[in-house]
């Protein structure tokens, strides 16, 4: 079972990259594990000239290629999701989310932007074949305090996270997800442990 994680901010202390691995933490706890890419993690030159042919978008497609869900997270810039994530997107083949799963993540300053997920992502995701598309997930930056060593995601976030983990993870097995651990403190220096 192959889940990639799409981290799409430029920022080194994310808050939606923590809310993606908190997702990712969750899928762990249900011995799923999963793999995470971040924009960081891409040449800055390739996403802005948009080499499609350069290695590092060849290795992302076959990352996403391989994998049977995503879950993508990005923050909201001026009322979308953030140009590095569709910098990404743009490096994918047409149809390259066809079949897969897709969980969008999303943070954002204020409520005010809260469909940004809805009106912006989703055409995009569905445009490159996405059929299966969950419900998606958005935190304002209070809901997602960023200390020095550790994040701490408020509880009806984290409620929301769970149920998004749920849902995702009844589409790959149809079984539920094991309840039992309080991640609402996470290190942030370990791609998250507790
Ligand atoms: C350039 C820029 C534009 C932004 N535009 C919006 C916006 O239109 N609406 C909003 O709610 N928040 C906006 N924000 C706030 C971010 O979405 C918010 O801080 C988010 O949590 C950042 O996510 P990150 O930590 O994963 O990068 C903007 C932030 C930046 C830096």
């Amino acid at each position: 079972m192959s889940i990639l994680t799409l981290a799409g901010s430029p920022s080194q202390h994310s808050r939606s990259t923590a809310l993606l691995r908190y997702a990712a933490m969750r899928l762990a706890a249900r011995g799923l594990n999963s793999d995470e890419l971040g924009l960081r993690d891409l040449p800055a030159i390739d996403l802005i000239e948009g080499h499609f042919d350069g290695s590092a978008a060849r290795a992302l497609r076959a990352r996403v290629a391989g994998a049977q869900a995503l879950i993508i997270a990005t923050p909201v810039y001026k009322a979308s999701f953030a140009g590095g994530l569709k910098a990404i997107l743009d490096l994918l083949d047409q149809k390259a989310l066809t079949d897969k799963i897709v969980l969008p993540v999303a943070t954002g300053g204020s409520t005010a932007h809260l469909l940004a997920l809805e009106y912006s992502l989703k055409p995009v995701l569905s445009a490159l074949g996405a059929r299966h598309i969950l419900a998606g997930v958005y935190a304002t930056d209070r809901q997602v305090w960023m200390g020095e060593v550790e994040v701490r995601i408020d509880a009806d976030v984290r409620e929301r996270l769970d149920a998004a983990v749920e849902s995702l993870v009844r589409h790959l097995y149809a079984t539920p997800l094991s309840q039992g651990y309080d991640l609402g403190y996470l290190a942030l220096n370990a791609r998250f442990s507790v």
